[in-house]
């Protein structure tokens, strides 16, 4: 190992590597706590909207009245999608992952942009605005499109959530399940250097453009360890199938060393705060649309694991409770994740366009363990 090596502390998993400065979302995974730019994340839920708290990341302030208005303006001006881009989403195959079918229509979305690679921050917030904009319509458009249904267009006199709802469901939501939907949104919106954002870092950081940076981080996004897991929380309710098995599926899982979605998380070791928020609301949405049930299978399972490991710091984390609050707004379970990443493409801009203001190549080094001066052996003797 050369000297340089030595002094590297090799760290697998990047577990205690910090690997850049960031004003956008503080952490403190000891006590619970999640800001968004210095505001509690208690706060925005209950006070702000997504639109708002978008321009909060984007400009690391809150935006005053006539901003927001001309913010949100803009964002309605870009929902709709070209007619080739309707076209693409016909054009899927209808048995696609919906989360395959998101990352390769953002991808596409650079290939009618003639400014795609246009470095300049006016334009990488002009692009971070079109894919904020229009993933709701590639969402919502490829799940209509999977079903035989016609496609709707946005409701561009809405906020992001409702429209996405419209399109969706081709009918206007209640308000209520309108702001279930934006609170979902801001809760997932930013946090810190999870594995997308950081995988879209490393895209941006090789001066690659913002349409590349989010295409990774939707790939990174789909994993089961990430944002797949909010779809394993409510497969796993399914298969319960009572309260009454509640105990012997969970004590199955735990015996067998399997991970028990929802639970547990890199940063947090107490409670994860949005899981906190996400648990109330999930009971009062829950309650309204008749899936009670589902909702106290969810506690049950929180009572036995806060039992049985909750002393190693596991807890429900994000993706437990907003499983029962997406099954209850009647979203099909595929669509759980592409939610998550309509919500996060506004964090991973943001720190993106943060990133770029001092920017430097992302590139670790490997603790390299396999063999040395090996000598070559032509393949007719092998
Ligand atoms: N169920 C049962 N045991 C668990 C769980 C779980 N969900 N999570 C961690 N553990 C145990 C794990 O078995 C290990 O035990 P031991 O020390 O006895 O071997 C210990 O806790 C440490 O686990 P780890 O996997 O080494 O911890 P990590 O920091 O590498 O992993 C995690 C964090 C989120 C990947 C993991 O907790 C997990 O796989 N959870 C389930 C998937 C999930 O819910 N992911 C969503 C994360 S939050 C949203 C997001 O950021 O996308």
């Amino acid at each position: 190992m050369s000297a340089v090596m030595q002094e590297m502390q090799t760290d697998i998993g990047l577990v205690s590597t910090v690997v850049a400065r960031s004003s956008l979302s503080f952490i403190d995974g000891e006590k619970g706590v999640l800001e968004y730019v210095g505001y509690d994340i208690d706060d925005l839920a209950r006070n702000s909207t997504f639109e708002e708290t978008t321009f909060l990341l984007w400009h690391q302030r809150l935006p005053s009245h006539s901003e927001l208005a001309d913010f949100t303006a803009r964002v309605q001006s870009n929902y709709d999608l070209s007619d080739a881009m309707w076209d693409m989403i016909v054009s899927l195959p209808r048995d696609a992952n919906p989360m395959h079918a998101l990352r390769t229509l953002t991808s596409a979305l650079a290939l009618e942009d003639p400014n795609a690679d246009d470095p300049s921050e006016e334009a990488n917030e002009r692009k971070s605005l079109a894919m904020l904009a229009k993933m709701p319509a590639l969402i919502a458009g490829f799940d209509r499109h999977r079903k035989g249904l016609d496609l709707v267009r946005p409701d561009t006199s809405s906020s992001i959530a409702e429209s996405f709802l419209y399109m969706l469901t081709g009918e206007k939501p209640t308000q209520r399940m309108a702001r279930a939907m934006d609170i979902c949104l801001i809760l997932h919106a930013d946090h810190g250097f999870n594995a997308s954002t950081f995988a879209s870092l490393v895209t941006i950081s090789t001066l690659s453009d913002m349409y590349s940076a989010v295409t990774t981080a939707i790939g990174t996004l789909k994993g089961p360890l990430h944002g797949g897991a909010n779809q394993g929380v409510m497969i796993m309710l399914q298969e319960i199938d009572g309260i009454e098995n509640a105990e012997s599926f969970i004590m199955d899982k735990l015996t067998r060393k399997d991970k028990v979605m929802g639970f547990g998380h890199r940063v947090y070791k107490s409670v994860d705060p949005r899981a906190t928020y996400l648990k109330t609301f999930a009971e009062g949405i829950a309650q309204d649309t008749g899936n009670i049930d589902l909702f106290n299978i969810s506690k049950r399972i929180e009572e036995i694991m806060d039992r049985e490991v909750g002393a190693k710091g596991i807890y429900p984390n994000v993706d437990f409770y907003s499983a029962t609050t997406y099954f209850s707004l009647g979203l099909d379970l595929d669509l759980f994740t592409p939610l998550f990443a309509m919500s996060r493409v506004s964090g991973w801009t943001a720190h993106c366009l943060e990133y770029l203001e001092d920017n430097r190549l992302i590139r670790p080094r490997c603790d390299y363990v396999g063999p040395h001066a090996k000598e070559y052996v032509d393949i007719s003797q092998r």
